[in-house]
Order: C-alpha cells, then sequence, then structure tokens
C-alpha cells in the first residue's frame, strides 16, 4: 500500500515577529507568534497538510529556509517584517520557489508610514493576506490547502 506524501508548508516570520503580543499592541494585537503558529498548526490539520514554523532577526536564515523550500517544492507562508520594504536578497530568494508563496501581514501597510507602502516581494509572491491581525496567517493556511485541492 502507497501512503500520500503529506506535504509540509514553511511558514516564515522575520524580524521583530517574536516579539509580537509586546511589541506594539496597537498595532499588532497582543496575541503571541507562539499562539499564531498554534492557530495555524489546527487549521494545517484541517486541511491535511504539516506545518514548519520559524522566526528569525536575520535575513540570512530566512533566505536560508526560503532555498530549503524551493528545493523541496514547499509552499511558503512568509511575514518578512520589515524586510518586506527593501530587502532584494529575500525576494530574489523567493524567485525560486515554485511552490505557491503567501506573503502576510497583521497590519496594512499601506495605510501606514510611506515607507510601508511598497512590498519588494509582493511582485513574486501568488498573493497577499493582510490587515486582518492573527486571521491574515489562518487565512493563509486556508487558501493554501484550497490551491492544493486544485
Ligand atoms: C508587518 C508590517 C511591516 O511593515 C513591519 O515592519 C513589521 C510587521 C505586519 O505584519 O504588519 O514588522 O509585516
Amino acid at each position: 500500500m502507497t501512503t500520500a506524501k503529506v506535504t509540509t508548508v514553511m511558514l516564515l516570520n522575520g524580524p521583530n515577529l517574536g516579539q509580537l503580543g509586546e511589541r506594539e499592541p496597537d498595532v499588532y494585537g497582543t496575541t503571541t507568534l507562539d499562539e499564531i503558529v498554534s492557530m495555524c498548526q489546527a487549521v494545517a490539520r484541517d486541511v491535511g497538510v504539516e506545518l514548519e514554523a520559524h522566526q528569525s532577526d536575520s535575513e540570512s536564515e530566512l533566505i536560508g529556509w526560503v532555498q530549503r523550500a524551493a528545493k523541496n517544492s514547499c509552499p511558503i507562508i512568509i511575514n518578512p517584517g520589515a524586510f518586506t520594504h527593501y530587502s532584494i536578497a529575500l525576494r530574489d530568494a523567493l524567485t525560486q520557489v515554485d511552490a505557491v508563496v503567501v506573503e502576510v501581514h497583521l497590519s496594512q501597510p499601506a495605510s501606514r508610514e510611506s515607507f510601508r507602502a511598497e512590498s519588494v516581494v509582493a511582485p513574486v509572491v501568488r498573493g497577499t493576506i493582510s490587515g486582518f491581525g492573527p486571521l491574515s496567517y489562518v487565512l493563509a493556511v486556508r487558501a493554501i490547502g484550497e490551491l492544493l485541492t486544485q
């Protein structure tokens, strides 16, 4: 009997997102990153994917995970934090991923300071979900679940 291979989805969080819960609660709310990951794990189980979650303040570490996802054709959900707005290196790494990439943000960056209006990664991802707080992540897991059934 052959068993179907379960898709692993990488959930990547960039700089300062490990501080969620305490960081600017008026902007990002009080939910911690661990709580967001747990919510995503529950939805992942529901849609039949495995979730591998990582957070780093380091661009190089994030790029390493993106490269690994690219090699293994893993879909990615990524909140690049401030790297969203200037990391061409992260964008170049994401360009190598054939699987679905979803960019997520808790806040709606376009409605904030002007330097947040541009996402340098947006042109190379499949879609962006922003402005819904932790729900942005949950919707991203659901979107990937849907896309995998198509
Ligand atoms: C963020 C928005 C970015 O502009 C900011 O630098 C972050 C968080 C968000 O989730 O709303 O670190 O990505």
